[in-house]
């Protein structure tokens, strides 16, 4: 059957790409890199080779000796310029020589100013989804792996990680890539292959830290101590993770801080997340995102989905290990919690989209091209819902053993629903039975015939949001001791219109500003902007002015552009604070802004 993935131009009947080995200068004052990339097929190709890239500034290409004559042949503003290489004589090499734009949209440059230490600059990517194109030439796609090796040269002082294995440093006036004196080359391999969204590169002041045998940590000297201890006990998940879905396949397994402009809360670039330093609470809180991002080194890393339109692969999976893996660290009462807080917040994204919109279908519909846009919590919540609904048509023990054989059946391996769900009848073919697979993968909204989570945890706070419909606050000696998520569900379940003097009550009560943590401060702005609490506005304008985690930024802007009183200041604050973000997150607002007509 012919396999196409929408947000990509590749051609898979022309060949794939196998190996690539890079040279890299890294250029802060041009906010470019400088690439000389050796591509390796599977076959030789013969006549046209389609790649996607984005704002690349092709200088040279070569197989074997021979010039390539290229064109970019097809434009669009999501999926970027389709690179047409000419000329193919059955080569199975070829040398590309390009530089990315200072626009790329997988990169941010940062200033000083913008990092913890505030003196030297920082520069990360983040190519999920479809932005490795912005960085080099590729087949863009999750159903294409490939190995590569790197050498990545950056300004004397700084240090390069790669999602990948730190195979040599030359430091200083040691011979480099440009043969430039007073650089720093980093060299890198990654033996096992990966899809194109999985590279990733970051570089700064950064050091390195270890917790154990097999993980470490690395983040400017200013948050090291603090990032540590945080997430010290991550040797510990990684013996609990492998229990549940096998041996774990990519030697290290190292996190790297990086300023909060970071789009996401973490990102699963293989044996190196990348992770936003709002995760760094001071009480080990909030490690839960850190067994998300190690789940994904099976559930997404090692078994991925074939195209966007099948993320909830990647993320259902990865969000039902996480509960599972949780379980076993910190007790059952905690993932009840955990689980009616996430069908909440299911629900309520689904009616703010619409219950009967194709979005809110596990598969999603092909005609989308722009994969940013439609990452929503859905496959995320919904997808964890379903497979805990197969685990109790068949038990826990025969749905383990399924599990293992999935991860070792696919493994490095890309997939569709559909192959999954083959996979599912020939080995559990009673869940077909017990469950509504169909309605769960293919239609809009939630099954009335589930399990529903419960919660005595839960169920506390709800008595408190009760009593508070009644008038009655609750005290210091009541939310002294409150989880984590019974805060969150707490701030979740408040009416969105409160009093003003109850916003600042409960910010006080709650000891907000102390506590620090993002996911709280974006359910209580919501709260306070739609109460009308203008008092809150500076509080909010430092708030997006520094971090740039999309799921909290994005609502946050929705909640002033629909509110009359804070209409009128969007537009102003985000001109003011464009240039601090980066261009996932700039892309995202720009969008909310246009469609209000701002
Ligand atoms: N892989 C995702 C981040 C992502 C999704 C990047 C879609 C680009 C497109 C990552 O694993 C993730 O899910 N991060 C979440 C945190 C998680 C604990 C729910 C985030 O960033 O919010
Ligand atoms: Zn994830």
């Amino acid at each position: 059957m012919e396999f196409k993935d929408p947000a990509s131009y590749t051609d898979l009947t022309q060949g794939q790409i196998k190996h690539i080995d890079f040279r890299i200068g890294v250029n802060f004052s041009t906010r470019t890199l400088d690439v000389e990339a050796r591509y390796e097929m599977q076959e030789p190709v013969r006549g046209s080779l389609h790649l996607d890239s984005l704002k690349i500034d092709l200088k040279e290409a070569q197989a074997n000796g021979r010039k390539l004559e290229w064109e970019f042949d097809a434009q669009d503003e999501i999926l970027g310029e389709r690179l047409h290489l000419k000329g193919l004589e059955g080569d199975s090499t070829f040398t590309l020589v390009f530089c990315t734009s200072p626009e790329a949209r997988a990169l941010q440059w940062l200033n000083g100013s913008q990092t913890a230490g505030g003196n030297y600059p920082f520069l990360y990517s983040q190519c999920q989804a479809i932005h490795a194109r912005s960085i080099f030439p590729c087949q863009d796609t999750p159903s294409v792996r490939f190995t590569y090796s790197a050498d990545v040269e950056v300004p004397q002082g700084l240090v390069a990680v790669m999602a990948a294995e730190q195979v040599g440093v030359q430091e200083g006036d040691a011979l480099s890539v440009s043969k430039r004196s007073g650089q720093n080359v980093f060299s890198f391999k990654m033996p096992q292959p990966i899809p194109s969204y999985l590279f990733a590169l970051a570089a700064g002041n950064l050091v390195f830290r270890e917790f154990g045998p097999r993980t470490g940590i690395y983040a400017e000297p200013e948050t090291i101590e603090a990032a540590a201890w945080e997430f010290a006990e991550n040797e510990l998940k990684m013996v609990e993770a492998e229990k549940l879905l096998g041996p774990y396949l990519w030697g290290r397994y190292d996190l790297v801080v990086l300023p909060p402009s970071f789009p996401y809360g973490g990102m699963e670039n293989p044996r190196l997340t990348f992770l936003t330093p709002t995760a760094i609470l001071g009480t080990r809180a909030y490690t839960s995102l850190i067994t998300h991002e190690l789940a994904h080194a099976w559930t997404g890393n090692l078994v991925t989905n074939a195209t966007w339109q099948d993320f909830w692969l990647n993320e259902g999976w990865t969000t039902y290990a996480e509960t599972r893996i949780t379980e076993v660290l910190e007790g059952r009462e905690v993932i009840d919690l955990h689980g009616v807080y996430n069908e909440k917040r299911l629900m309520a994204v689904m009616e703010q989209i619409g219950i009967d919109s194709p979005r809110t279908c596990l598969k999603l519909p092909g005609d989308e091209k722009d994969a940013d846009s439609f990452t929503t919590i859905i496959p995320y919540y919904k997808g964890g819902f379903f497979l805990q609904e197969c685990e109790y048509a068949v038990g826990r023990e025969r749905f383990d053993a399924f599990i293992q054989k999935y991860m070792a059946s696919f493994q490095f391996q890309s997939l569709t629903t559909e192959a999954f769900l083959d996979f599912l009848k020939a080995e559990l073919p009673e869940v077909f039975k017990k469950v509504d697979v169909h309605k769960w993968i293919y239609e809009p909204g939630l099954p009335e015939e589930r399990h529903r989570p419960k919660s005595r945890l839960f169920d506390d706070i709800q008595k408190v949001l009760n009593d508070y419909q009644q008038g009655i606050r609750p005290t210091k000696e009541q939310v002294v001791g409150w989880h984590r998520y019974q805060i969150l569900s707490f701030l979740q379940g408040l009416p969105r219109q409160i009093p003003v003097q109850d916003c600042q009550y409960f910010d006080d009560l709650l000891e907000l500003e102390k506590r620090n943590d993002v996911a709280f401060f974006y359910y209580f702005y919501l709260v306070c902007i739609a109460s009308g609490y203008e008092g809150i506005l500076p509080r909010i304008e430092r708030f997006l002015e520094k971090n740039g985690r999309i799921l909290y930024v994005r609502p946050i802007v929705h909640a002033m552009i629909e509110t009359e009183w804070s209409r009128g200041y969007v537009r102003p604050l985000f001109e003011r604070i464009r240039d601090r973000h980066h261009q996932i997150t700039v892309n995202a607002i720009e969008r909310l802004l246009q469609k209000a007509g701002l």
